[in-house]
């Protein structure tokens, strides 16, 4: 009983030291340390295919799509006309989170962590595309009910500031 237990004992010594597997000791015959890839790999491996507005740039779409933008009170954050807020300028070419059709549905319907948000469980999806129309028709000549100044609602924003100084080309041109 004591021999046994003595065994036991520099058994689970021994195992503490050894048996981690950090080891050096590798056993013959072990798999080569070529990493092999089982089940699906997380991270991007092909960007996946690109989902377009089903209304395309649709007039009635984009009408509705504006309709719409008052309708949700968009408009509260983003500015009468998109140009900005409290939130984001949508009249930009640059778009924080990407201005491809299915990226402005994403921020519309899943929400932006710093203040947008998600809009999924209340605009059923043919509205939302809808508003993706709209926004992506602002600067076109397509845009239904343009701003006729230049969207400079965005303040505090020493940019646009520069923009509205008097008697400056700039004043009358959307960037
Ligand atoms: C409560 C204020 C608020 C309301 C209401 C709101 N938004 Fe936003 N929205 C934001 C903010 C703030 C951001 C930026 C979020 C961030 O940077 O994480 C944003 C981001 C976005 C973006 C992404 C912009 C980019 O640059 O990628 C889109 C598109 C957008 N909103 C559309 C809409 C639409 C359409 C509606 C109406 C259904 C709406 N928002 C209503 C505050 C709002």
């Amino acid at each position: 009983m004591r021999v046994r237990f003595a065994l036991l004992f520099t058994g689970l010594i021994a195992c503490a030291l050894g048996c981690n597997g950090s080891g050096p000791a590798v056993a013959a015959g072990a798999s080569p340390a070529v990493p092999t890839n089982v089940g699906p790999v997380p991270g991007a491996s092909a960007p996946p295919a690109e989902i377009a507005n089903p209304y395309g740039n649709d007039p009635v779409a984009t009408m509705d799509g504006r309709r719409l933008f008052l309708w949700y009170n968009c408009y509260g954050c983003h500015g009468g006309h998109a140009g900005g807020g409290m939130g984001p300028s949508l009249r930009k070419k640059d778009f924080l989170f990407g201005h491809h059709d299915d990226q402005i549905f994403d921020s519309i319907a899943e929400g932006r962590s710093e203040g947008m948000p998600a809009w999924g469980t209340k605009i059923p999806s043919d509205q939302i595309w809808q508003l993706v129309a709209y926004i992506q028709s602002l600067r076109t000549p397509q845009e239904p009910d343009p701003p006729t100044e230049p969207a400079n609602e965005q303040v505090p924003n020493p940019e646009n500031n520069n923009r509205i100084a008097i008697g400056t080309q700039s004043a009358h041109q959307e960037k």
